[in-house]
């Protein structure tokens, strides 16, 4: 169930818990002023911080206190922002992340909390910080329950998150903006976490155009037939193995209104619904983890939605490659050599490298668009995924700039790492009997990757091997395991700082 959150002036539900906000300082802990607080509260507060010693304020903090009989609500809790200096909107969605998680273990089903009218620091708002922290609340409150009954004995959940500011109307427009983003970022971990046996490239195909249309996302879904006819030959190799054949589904944005059929931007994703390496087949341990080999295309999902229902004034166009990878009679093998659509060879040395195959004929597709740059997400490499467990995304860009998108990584949290596309991993992937071949040496599998992908990219272009983010297999810190929706947030803040 997901949180209702609004911004008030007072607090006008009775809640079961009210909470206030403090700063970690040299001199110890100090309290957000509040004014429209009752005193006897404010008080009591006071008494919590010199009671509860062990409380520093430091980001995400939480401590929380049963209040006197009359009181207007039955706790009283007093939430950290770290450092005032230090406060960001990214840094406040992270308290609002701790503070839900903490009131999840309480079992609080109804929260007022005060943001107070002393400005933290002079580059954040108080209607941002009001926004941010319900939008971190909002987001660690995730939860994928649709395959499961609901338990017998569970502590309330936070159901309504009033949030008591200063301008709660102006709040009210922050918070909607990032909670556009926010639905984007459920939508791909929606579809991260669906189970392969419903989520295969038709149905997916499906989930897309029921999403996207009613939005006024221009959807077109390519089946295999007319994958055949425009000669999208890679992708139709790796899933000819399946009973469930491939789709291309190709998603357009028109929120610039230009006439011609130019965009600027292009997106394209991997979308494997299941990979099991193939007939170069995967080890069995952790093979389920492989359902979630689509992250790519499920953050280019997530993008547009988060587009459309901000109405956003650009023209974007998204690519999607969506195939099963499976071993069968039919399956492509070791040693074939396949067509790409745009007319390069491809030996197939092992069939698990098959998100470049499809990631080639998709961006191929994509130059029809004359794109200012494209960006392609996928779940690439193990090379990748090994890098870093801290949301790291492995990154590499030919002769592009990457600063304005690294920016965004560090305003969002979906931080990257470039690698260099040295000469010596475009030499690692040249055949003997084909154009390239599909795999090359052992060291740094996703620069290979890349080089590879370099061969269907004649224009501007950024690779982003999200395999580690994409998934995770336990919480970190408070971030939650299982889809994560990375990608979203980072390329809707490029678009909005580069091109909106
Ligand atoms: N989907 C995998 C990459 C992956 C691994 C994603 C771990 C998430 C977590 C990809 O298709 C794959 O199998 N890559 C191989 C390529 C190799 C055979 C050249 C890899 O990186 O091991
Ligand atoms: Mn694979
Ligand atoms: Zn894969």
């Amino acid at each position: 169930m997901s949180i209702s959150v609004s911004f008030q002036k007072e607090h006008k539900t009775q809640p079961s818990m009210i909470v206030v906000l403090a700063y970690e300082g040299d001199e110890g802990v100090s309290l957000q002023p509040v004014s429209g607080l009752e005193a006897s509260l404010v008080s009591l507060a006071k008494r919590a911080l010199e009671a509860n010693v062990q409380f520093k304020g430091r980001l995400g903090d939480f401590i929380s206190v049963v209040t006197p009989e009359g009181s207007v609500a039955a706790r009283l809790g007093v939430l950290g922002l770290g450092k005032a200096e230090a406060l960001s909107a990214l840094r406040a969605e992270e308290a609002g992340g701790k503070f839900y998680a903490a009131l999840s273990s309480l079992g609080v089903a109804g929260v007022s909390l005060y943001v107070g009218d002393k400005l933290p620091q002079p580059d954040l708002t108080l209607d941002m910080l009001a926004a941010s922290l319900a939008n971190g609340a909002v987001l660690r409150g995730y939860k994928f329950e649709r395959y499961k009954a609901p338990p017998k004995e569970m502590l309330p959940e936070l159901k309504t998150l009033e949030v008591v500011c200063t301008h709660p109307a102006n709040a009210k427009k922050a918070y909607e903006k990032l909670s556009c983003v926010s639905q984007g970022v459920f939508q791909a971990r929606d579809l991260v976490n669906m189970p392969p046996n419903d989520l295969y490239p038709d149905a997916y195909a499906k989930i897309i155009k029921d999403t996207l249309k009613p939005l006024g996302v221009e959807v077109e879904i390519f089946d295999e037939k007319k994958l055949q006819k425009m000669g999208a030959g890679a992708m139709l190799a790796v899933g000819q193995g399946s009973d469930r054949p491939a789709r291309m589904v190709v998603m357009r944005w028109n929120g610039a209104n230009k006439k011609s059929k130019d965009a600027p931007l292009a997106f394209v994703g991997k979308g494997v619904t299941f990979d099991t390496g193939g007939i170069s087949l995967k080890p069995g341990a952790n093979m389920d983890e492989m359902k979630m080999d689509m992250g790519g295309s499920a953050a280019v999902v997530g993008l547009f939605k988060a587009l459309a229902l901000r109405k956003a004034r650009v023209d974007v166009v998204g690519v999607v490659g969506l195939v099963e990878n499976m071993p069968s009679s039919k399956a492509y093998r070791p040693g074939d050599i396949i067509k790409a659509y745009n007319g390069k060879t491809i030996e197939v040395l092992n069939t698990d490298a098959e998100g470049r195959l499809i990631l080639a004929d998709a961006l191929h597709y994509a130059k029809q668009y004359n794109p200012e740059l494209v960006i392609d997400l996928a779940t690439l490499t193990g090379a990748a995924a090994r890098i870093t467990d801290y949301y790291g995304i492995a990154m590499c860009a030919d002769k592009t700039d990457t600063t304005a998108l690294k920016e965004s990584g560090e305003r969002v949290y979906e931080r990257l790492m470039e690698f260099p596309m040295w000469r010596e991993f475009h030499d690692a992937i040249k055949s003997n009997v084909a154009d390239i071949k599909n795999i090359g040496g052992a060291a740094g599998g996703n620069i290979t990757a890349a080089t590879f992908l370099h061969h269907f990219t004649d224009y501007p272009w950024i690779h982003l091997d999200i395999a580690g983010p994409s998934f995770m297999t336990a919480d970190v810190d408070y971030r939650l395991k299982g889809g994560t929706g990375v990608g979203v947030r980072l390329l809707y803040d490029f678009i909005k700082h580069t091109y909106a």
